[in-house]
């Protein structure tokens, strides 16, 4: 695992930008997962502004989201395919056929979440998995106790989690309780990771992630055993290693 140490959010997304867009220009056909979140923001509006530079073009790239809220139609501010489209895919030139977000409002959830490993998988697989870190070690929507066997799953969401994403919605009540999530296997199985962490509140966690036990307890322990992840933090998220 390589940790590289950034001073604060936007070197941080600096730093990601960079990692990203290399790896972008150097793959023929680049297959994305992406992720959600406060986190990641910093990144997309880096790569918009390369974009807009003619450094990178998402032509060639497939994407594929990490989760989504159950109940969400893709048209709500609050869904992540929304998140997405807002923060990114309308303001480069990728291609929407070629993204997939997980359809939380799937008639049968069960066979949204197969149908989006299967096309993962047509696609060759995840050449680069983007990943934030919840407080309480979860990735994607993988809360702890997760088996590190899962695939794409609908996960019941964890009161801290409800809790933690609130902030985006007027109340409470409206977080939706479930989210379809790639599972751990699922993640596990991309060819590279990248990690992104910034803040106090998530300190705790990464050093969990680090220096822990690989246990289901904290799912991101799990990266430990991945050949090939790269964690770019900030100066708080690595203040208790
Ligand atoms: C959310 C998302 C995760 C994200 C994490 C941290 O619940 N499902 O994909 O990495 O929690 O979010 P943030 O980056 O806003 O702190």
């Amino acid at each position: 695992m390589e940790i590289i140490k950034v001073k604060d959010y936007e070197a941080m997304s600096e730093e990601a930008c960079a990692f990203l867009v290399e790896r972008i220009n150097r793959f023929e056909n680049p297959v994305l997962g992406l992720a959600t979140g406060s986190t990641p923001e910093g990144l997309y509006k880096r790569i918009i502004e390369k974009y807009n530079q003619n450094e990178v073009s998402f032509k060639q790239v497939k994407s594929f989201n990490l989760d989504e809220y159950v109940g969400l139609e893709k048209e709500d501010p609050n869904s992540y395919y929304y998140f997405m489209k807002d923060k990114l895919f309308d303001h480069v030139d990728i291609t929407l056929d070629n993204v997939r977000v997980p359809n939380g409002v799937a008639a049968d959830l069960k066979e949204e979440c197969e149908t989006h490993e299967a096309a993962m998988k047509a696609a060759g697989g995840i050449d680069i998995q983007l990943l934030g870190i919840g407080a309480n070690g979860h990735i994607g929507f993988n809360e702890p106790g997760t088996p590190f066997t899962s695939t794409t799953h609908v996960v019941d969401l964890d009161e801290s989690t409800i809790e933690a994403n609130s902030r985006f919605f007027n109340s409470i009540e409206e977080v939706p309780t479930q989210a379809i999530s790639m599972g751990i296997d699922t993640i596990m199985r991309s060819k590279e990771i990248l990690l992104l962490v910034s803040g106090e509140n998530k300190a705790e966690a990464l050093a969990k992630l680090i220096n822990g036990e690989v246990t289901e307890d904290v799912p991101a322990s799990v990266l430990q055993n991945h050949a090939n992840v790269t964690v770019i933090a900030d100066e708080a998220a690595l203040s208790v290693i």
